[in-house]
């Protein structure tokens, strides 16, 4: 960092405390924006040029010095300055410093009000679209390990009690299916988003005659933004960003809880590839899910990201507040977060050893075919509920005995109901639970092939 002169002193007779100049500087942070900076400051002085407010001559002037700063930034070879607080200031004042006070018309009828937000928004429309495609690839990780498994049982779980046995593949699509709305929501958020705030200046617009709809169409906005208040107090595409991402991690932390579980000596279902998992210091046997943890423990951050812009934006008076300088921190955090956890997945999950035995075994236990029992004597005329006791009672004396309901014998069963006939065994047989469930959107293997087919329409 370099001492530069600040570029609104002219007021001023004092100079700026120390620690107020770094309180009030942002360029750490937003230094990220600086080719959304040039893009929406090339667009600007286009569109001054062409509404005559600068001279074509100027605005070449002006772009050309824009992009040797832009190859510079690139390059890595831009020195950022925290007496000039900010990436508009920093490369608004080096414009200057190298093509000569003909820079300092770029800011003719702008202000950082609406560049700043045409910054961010340029940013977060990118970040939106990288998000959506790469969670696109990640569903079709899951939708081929859904295909090559089909067929592998494994406990279906409520209140983490095994429930009824379901396909792997089921319970892989469920993930399918929430990263679908999770893609959904930043194609949506996108498109809401793009609006361009650029031209609403401070706050109330200018009486220099732009050409908002030019900017905009340069910049690829759907439109301009159509109340100047609006466009530089409003942080919603930030905060729909947040939430998405919220959102998205929750999902992930779901499945990393599913996978710390199912990698434990306890479940044994499935064996973490050895690329993302790590050892113990002192235990030498250990193989720990901390990839799994870390994008459990991550999504707290997320969320923290989430509740803390809510929290700044809540009290704001209109239009625009210095507490907004907040609002970038926690979205890069954010995209990062998210965008990791979504590519330690695309690399890992296809990765995972699948132990179908252990699957299968406890998927048979703790008498996970009661319910189909049930259905069986009520299919045979008895009310569900009295069919639920008659089950009810046969499950007490499989745990008395210390065996499943399969192992009865007839006998036994009929003991407690009539309507039972030795049919019964193949109606408890584990392959027939599972292929019974028929329903729509059930884990029958028919249902699965289905929803497995129409899952790889994205494939096109
Ligand atoms: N660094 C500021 C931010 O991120 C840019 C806008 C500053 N505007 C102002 N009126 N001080 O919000």
């Amino acid at each position: 960092m370099t001492t530069k002169k600040r570029m609104w002193g002219g007021r001023f007779q004092e100079e700026t405390d120390k620690l107020v100049q770094e309180f009030n500087a942002s360029i750490e942070i937003d230094q990220v924006l600086a080719l959304q900076d040039i893009q929406g400051s090339i667009a600007h002085a286009t569109m001054l040029a062409k509404q005559n407010i600068i001279s074509d001559e100027e605005a070449k002037t002006i772009i050309n010095g824009l992009n040797t700063i832009q190859s510079d930034i690139e390059a890595g070879n831009f020195a950022w300055s925290v007496e000039l607080e900010d990436v508009h200031m920093n490369i608004e004042a080096e414009l200057t410093n190298r093509i000569g006070a003909v820079g300092g018309k770029l800011h003719t009828a702008r202000s950082r009000n609406d560049q700043v937000a045409t910054d961010f928004r340029l940013w977060c429309r990118e970040e939106n679209a990288i998000i959506a495609s790469m969670l696109h690839e990640l569903r079709q990780v899951l939708v081929e390990l859904a295909e090559e498994n089909l067929g592998a049982i494994m406990p279906g779980y409520t209140h983490l009690q095994v429930a009824q046995p379901v396909l792997f593949s089921h319970h892989l699509l469920a993930y399918f299916e929430m990263f679908s709305r999770d893609e959904e929501r930043f194609i949506a958020s996108g498109k809401r988003m793009n609006i361009s705030p650029l031209g609403a200046g401070a706050l109330a617009g200018t009486g220099f005659n732009i050409d908002r709809e030019y900017t905009a169409k340069l910049l690829e906005f759907e439109s301009p933004a159509r109340n100047s208040l609006d466009a530089v107090s409003d942080r919603d595409f930030a905060l729909e960003f947040l939430s998405n991402s919220a959102i998205a991690m929750m999902h992930f932390s779901r499945l990393s809880e599913e996978l710390i579980l199912w990698s434990s000596q306890e479940f044994g279902f499935v064996r973490l590839p050895d690329s993302h998992t790590t050892g113990s210091s002192i235990m030498p046997q250990k193989k720990n899910p901390d990839v799994s943890e870390l994008v459990r423990g991550t999504t707290g951050r997320a969320y923290g990201n989430l509740i803390g812009l809510l929290t700044v934006m809540k009290g704001l008076p209109l239009t625009y507040n210095k507490d907004m300088q907040e609002d970038k921190e926690g979205s890069f955090d954010s995209a990062k977060t998210l965008r990791t956890a979504i590519q330690l997945h695309i690399d890992m999950l296809p990765k995972i050893v699948i132990n179908k035995e252990r699957m299968y075994h406890a998927a048979g236990r703790a008498y996970s075919n009661a319910t189909d029992l049930a259905d069986y004597l009520a299919k045979k005329g008895l009310p569900f509920r009295e069919a639920h006791e008659v089950v009810g009672q046969l499950v007490a004396i499989g745990i008395n005995k210390g065996c499943d309901l399969q192992d009865l014998s007839l006998d036994e069963m009929k003991g407690v109901s009539e309507l039972i006939d030795d049919g019964v065994f193949e109606v408890l047989e584990l392959t027939s639970v599972v292929n019974a469930r028929t329903s729509y959107g059930g884990t029958a293997r028919s249902q699965v092939e289905h929803q497995i087919e129409l899952a790889k329409k994205i494939f096109i």
